[in-house]
């Protein structure tokens, strides 16, 4: 992931911003650089790296300037050089950047034309241009900053430096997290607390889709439509741990609200926005001809295994099978000879899962394996490894590791199709830029985490709940159950929605909700039928779905949770969130331990 520092003070700011960078090392990194206003001019440092060497470049080459940004990146689409390190600048601009700028080609195009001369391939860079035009134009440093934010599309977090202004430091968030440190005549931007610890405590978070104006004395906070809003001060407690709850009560929520930006840093390691192809690790096996795919895993991942299968199915034609680990170890399947076994793991510690990688090698099947922790023992025994870019997931109850998984199996099935012919080539550049939308998409869905907060302060008061979903959100129903029980010790049952009539809708009163999950798709209607069955019989019906489903599914549901309208392609992955909200709301109405769940450890070591 992306790290992010500026600082605007009355001390040079180069090696202040050296010292944040290092705090943000554990983020991962391949580059990095500063950009100062040096005697009225922006001036850069870069490196390819460590930063050991841009510690030598600004060593024999230093900095001055008491306002500066600085970044360290991890490489998403352009080689990890210095040319495509941050801060990119113009001779007005310089900016660092943390996320996906969606529509970067749209405003390449259009700044080129306007006389743009771009230095990189990276999205990035088209920032740096659009201040410059509006710079050019005649707005002024906030208000070109301003109208730059507005024209992009994505999950981002920015840090801006004007040639023009020695008292200005900009700050937006949209999708990834950024702070503001206040010290004694001195200000910081920092992407997360833990990185300002050295200069303050204090500080303050922006919210999604705001932007801050930083001057020496102070912050002024502006929200979307650029109102003029207030951010609290908090103290943080400097000796955190290298991970920090940042502004949340607990590192579950902090992982579902980091979900926008650590999907986009997992994507960008499979697919490539500048020509919009996926980038998959190369595999011993020809995914064109491989027989057979079985997918193993345990609890939430085994669900990402369950929706990988509709993909696999629907885009690749190819047979899947998925079990839990559990089961798989002691069934001693029959699997055909050049099979492809992948393993989904968080952890990638968990004791059943690698059993049944082991099972599986010893069958001549090719491991590949899932994983958010790169050198764990499942990592270590499989031929390939697809990485989740997620960060050190706290929580013992998984939710951006889930989402993680979830993006990173949708580009291998993707890549799977491709291989087998049964996706036209004509169609992977609209696929990625619908894979590349996943995190605003999750971003929009966040934003609607206080109307969820009041519903699951009802959900918090049953014994029992039942979740429902058909074709790829049957896996949804039954993590969102999961999570529920998990956290909150709520009883709850995730069920395809078709199988109710066979036996669960026994259960159906007045005091089991029934979470639904449809939006409109082929299948939406059937879901519908079976959410009319349970309010016939007095069950109260929470529908998740978009603004159509909801307005087509009429006013006899309980409550109503609006998802955006997304391609199907995606739409489990944004069905995730609230599930994960509502079980999140509901633990805490409850007051569990919500991090450390009573019985639950985070890596399940054991049998
Ligand atoms: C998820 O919320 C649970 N904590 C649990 O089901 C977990 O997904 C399962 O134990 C698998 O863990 P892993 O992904 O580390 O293998």
């Amino acid at each position: 992931m992306c790290g992010i520092v500026g600082v605007i003070g009355g001390k040079p700011a180069a090696p202040i911003i050296l010292e944040a960078l290092k705090r943000l090392e554990y983020r991962g990194y391949d580059s990095a650089g500063v950009a100062t206003l040096s005697h009225g001019d922006i001036v850069r440092r870069r490196a390819e790296g460590k930063l050991f060497n841009l510690e030598k470049a600004l060593d024999s080459h230093p900095l001055d300037g008491t306002i500066g940004i600085g970044h360290t990146r991890w490489a998403t689409h352009g080689a990890p050089t210095e040319r495509n390190a941050h801060p990119h600048a113009t001779e007005r601009v310089a900016i660092v950047h943390n996320g996906i700028i969606e529509n970067f080609r749209d405003l390449r195009e259009r700044l080129t034309a306007g006389g743009a001369v771009f230095q990189t391939e990276t999205d990035s860079e088209v920032v740096a241009h659009l201040v410059t035009h509006y710079l050019d134009k005649g707005l002024a440093p906030r208000q070109a900053a301003a109208a730059a934010l507005k024209e992009l599309e994505g999950a981002f977090a920015l840090g801006i430096i004007f040639k023009d202004e020695d008292d200005l430091l900009i700050g937006a968030r949209r999708g990834s997290p950024l702070a503001v440190g206040y010290g004694v005549h001195a200000m910081y931007l920092g992407s997360d607390a833990f990185a300002l610890a050295p200069m303050t405590n204090r500080v303050s978070f922006l919210e999604e889709g705001d932007w801050v104006e930083i001057t020496r004395e102070g912050a002024v906070f502006h929200n979307a439509d650029d109102d003029i809003v207030e951010r609290p001060i908090r103290i943080t407690d400097v000796s955190t741990a290298l991970v920090d709850k940042g502004n949340h009560r607990h590192f579950m929520a902090k992982e579902i609200f980091e979900q926008p930006e650590v999907i986009g840093h997992t994507l960008a390691n499979y697919v490539n926005p500048v020509d919009e192809t996926l980038r998959l690790p190369k595999l011993p096996i020809d995914l064109a001809t491989v027989p057979h795919i079985t997918i193993i895993a345990c609890g939430t991942a085994s669900y990402a295994g369950l929706v990988a299968k509709y993909w696999f199915e629907r885009f690749a034609r190819i047979s899947v099978e998925v079990d839990i680990a559990s089961e798989f170890r002691y069934r001693e399947a029959a699997l055909p000879a050049g099979g492809l076994a992948i393993f989904i793991s968080q952890s990638g510690e968990t004791a059943d899962t690698l059993a049944a990688l082991r099972y599986c090698k010893a069958h001549g099947q090719t491991i590949l394996s899932i994983v958010n922790v790169a050198e764990s023992s499942i990592a270590r025994d499989s031929d390939v490894i697809m990485r989740t870019h997620a960060g050190p997931e706290i929580g013992v109850a998984s939710t951006k590791a889930f989402t993680c998984q979830l993006v990173a199996l949708a580009a291998l099935a993707i890549g799977t199709g491709l291989a087998r012919g049964t996706i036209d080539a004509a169609d992977e550049p609209r696929l990625v830029r619908t894979l590349l939308e996943t995190p605003r998409h999750v971003a929009e869905m966040l934003s609607r985490d206080s109307e969820i907060h009041a519903l699951a302060g009802e959900i918090a008061k049953v014994r029992d709940v039942l979740y429902l979903g058909r074709g790829h959100f049957f896996p949804i129903a039954l993590e969102g159950a999961l999570k529920l029980k998990e956290i909150s010790y709520i009883h709850a049952e995730g069920y395809a929605a078709g199988e109710l009539k066979h036996g669960p809708i026994a259960l159906v009163d007045e005091n089991v909700p029934v979470i639904v999950i449809a939006p409109v798709d082929a299948l939406y209607e059937k879901t519908i039928s079976n959410m009319q069955e349970v309010i016939a019989r007095g069950g109260k019906v929470v529908l998740i779905s978009d603004r159509e489903g909801l307005d087509r599914a009429g006013d006899q549901v309980w409550a109503k949770i609006e998802m955006p309208k997304v391609d199907p392609l995606i739409a489990p992955i944004i069905a995730a969130i609230p599930v994960q909200l509502l079980a999140y709301h509901a633990a805490v109405a409850k007051g569990t331990d919500v991090d450390q769940p009573r019985n639950l450890a985070k890596s399940v070591t054991v049998e």
